[in-house]
Parts: C-alpha cells; structure tokens; sequence
C-alpha cells in the first residue's frame, strides 16, 4: 500500500484500472453500480430535506471515487446542479469517464463536470468552510479504503457547513458476504473475484458512532442530521429500498455538517 498519508491502495487501483474499459456497458462488471444509480439521487433529495438551504439555491458536489463517472454523470446534467467534480485515485477509470463525458454536449459545459485522477488527500482544500461543497458524495467507495476514519476525516475538511456527505456500503454480516463475497464473485460472477474486501465492510452503527464523536458533524442535534436506507438487490427488479436491511446488507447513509 502508499504512504501513510494516503488512503490510496495499489492493489484496489490496479483492480479498478482493469476494469475499466467495461464501466458503461450496462451488462459489464458495474452493472450493479448502474442499477443502483436512481436510488442515490432518491437517497440525496431525502437528506436534501432535512437542510437548511434557500429554495432555488444550485448544488456544487464533490463525487469522491467517482469511477467511470455514472453518479457524476447523472447528477451534473440535473437542473439542481451547479457543478460536479469528480475525483477517482485510479488513472484508466478517470480516463474512460472524461471519454464518456465527451458524448453528452451538455456535459462538456464550461464548469458542468470535472474529472482528476487525484485523491482527497491532495485535493486543495477551500479557502474558507463557506468555499466548501454543498454534498459530497463516496458511493461504493470506503469498502475500498483500510482505514476509514482518516479518509473521512480528509473529505470532512471539503463539505460546507450545513452540507451533506452521502454514501454507500456495505455492513459487515454473515450475509454480505454470503450475497457480496460467496454468490456475487464466486457463483454469479457478477463483479470479477477480489472485487471486495469483507473485513473492509463497516456496520451502519459504526457509522454512526463515528459521526456522533466526530468534531463538526451534526447527528445529535436533532438528530436528522443522519440518515440511512438499507437496499436490497433483487434479480430482475432491480435494487430495492429494504427497511431495517441496512443492519446486514448494502445501505447509503448521510451525515450533516455543523
Ligand atoms: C466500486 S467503484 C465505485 C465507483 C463509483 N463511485 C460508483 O459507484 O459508480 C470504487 C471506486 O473507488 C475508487 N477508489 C479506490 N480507492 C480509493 C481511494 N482511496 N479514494 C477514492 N477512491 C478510491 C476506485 O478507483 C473505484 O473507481
């Protein structure tokens, strides 16, 4: 792995950089990233609505590991955007998602959306909390990442106060891995073999008790300043949202900004 001061894993980056050439085929490796896509913006105007922003007011996101660009895509063509930067540590995905991005006029916009192959460690911070992105968005991403709290931390530093960081992961059960580990690498082959790390996966209680400690975040409030939604993906239909499956399975989870 890198330096200390990096969240970036080789390994992770060389798994991500062989998968890229297949990142928008809706059947391909990411197929599942595909699907899931509507439900993060549903999941984003539900944290959206618990904060405090002027009416009419554009959002400038951050999309942190943004891979080939499917969430960072959707969201910059939405009236509501002002712009996405979007940032991924592994070169071949951010190169497939700046070709992709060429196919779509509006995307190519001054400003609309923006890709670098950099990592949040060393993307410059703002100049003041005010500069800050009004959502952050890390979907399919800390299960990537050995050690959590200081890449959270790192991306803390970029969220304006009152703003969102909206993810997605996944808990750390007997039934992940049985649906993650065991029948989505090993028997579907739905994403190539070592896709996923287990020991990785974080509970949504983890989550939360790190938010609830962390300076600057806002869970206990009043105490809607954290939200989750635990999903299911069933064959066929698509992921669906599954009450109280966030405690064994794949959940989005959002936390706000003091
Ligand atoms: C499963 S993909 C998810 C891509 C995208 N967020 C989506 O869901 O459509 C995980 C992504 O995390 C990226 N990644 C790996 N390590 C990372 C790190 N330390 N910081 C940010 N992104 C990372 C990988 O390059 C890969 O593109």
């Amino acid at each position: 792995s890198s330096s200390p001061h990096s969240s970036v894993n080789h390994t992770e980056v060389s798994h991500f950089n062989a998968l890229a050439a297949s990142w928008w085929d809706p059947h391909g490796s990411s197929r599942l990233l595909h699907l899931m896509n509507p439900l993060r913006h549903d999941f984003i105007q539900r944290c959206k609505e618990t904060r405090i922003q002027e009416e009419g007011q554009k959002m400038r996101i951050l999309d942190i590991g943004c891979g080939g660009g499917i969430f960072a895509e959707s969201a910059a063509r939405l009236s509501s955007t002002a712009s996405v930067t979007a940032i991924d540590p592994t070169p071949e995905v951010i190169a497939i998602a700046r070709k992709h991005a060429r196919t779509d006029p509006k995307l190519m916009e001054e400003g609309r959306l923006t890709y670098l192959n950099t990592a949040i460690e060393n993307l410059p911070l703002p100049s003041s909390p005010q500069e800050g992105f009004d959502v952050i968005t890390v979907f399919e991403v800390i299960e990537h990442i050995q050690q959590p709290v200081p890449f959270l931390r790192a991306v803390l530093k970029h969220l304006k106060p009152g703003g969102w960081l909206i993810g997605s992961t996944i808990a750390r059960t007997g039934v992940s891995w049985l649906t993650t580990k065991f029948v989505a690498e090993e028997v579907l082959r739905m994403v190539p073999r070592g896709t996923h790390e287990w020991s990785q996966y974080i509970q949504p209680s983890e989550m939360r008790e790190w938010a609830k400690y962390e300076d600057g975040v806002d869970v206990g409030v009043d105490g809607r300043g954290w939200q989750v939604m635990g999903v299911v993906y069933v064959p066929g239909l698509g992921w669906k949202e599954v009450s109280g499956s966030a405690d064994w399975g794949n959940y989005f989870f959002g936390v706000r900004k003091l």
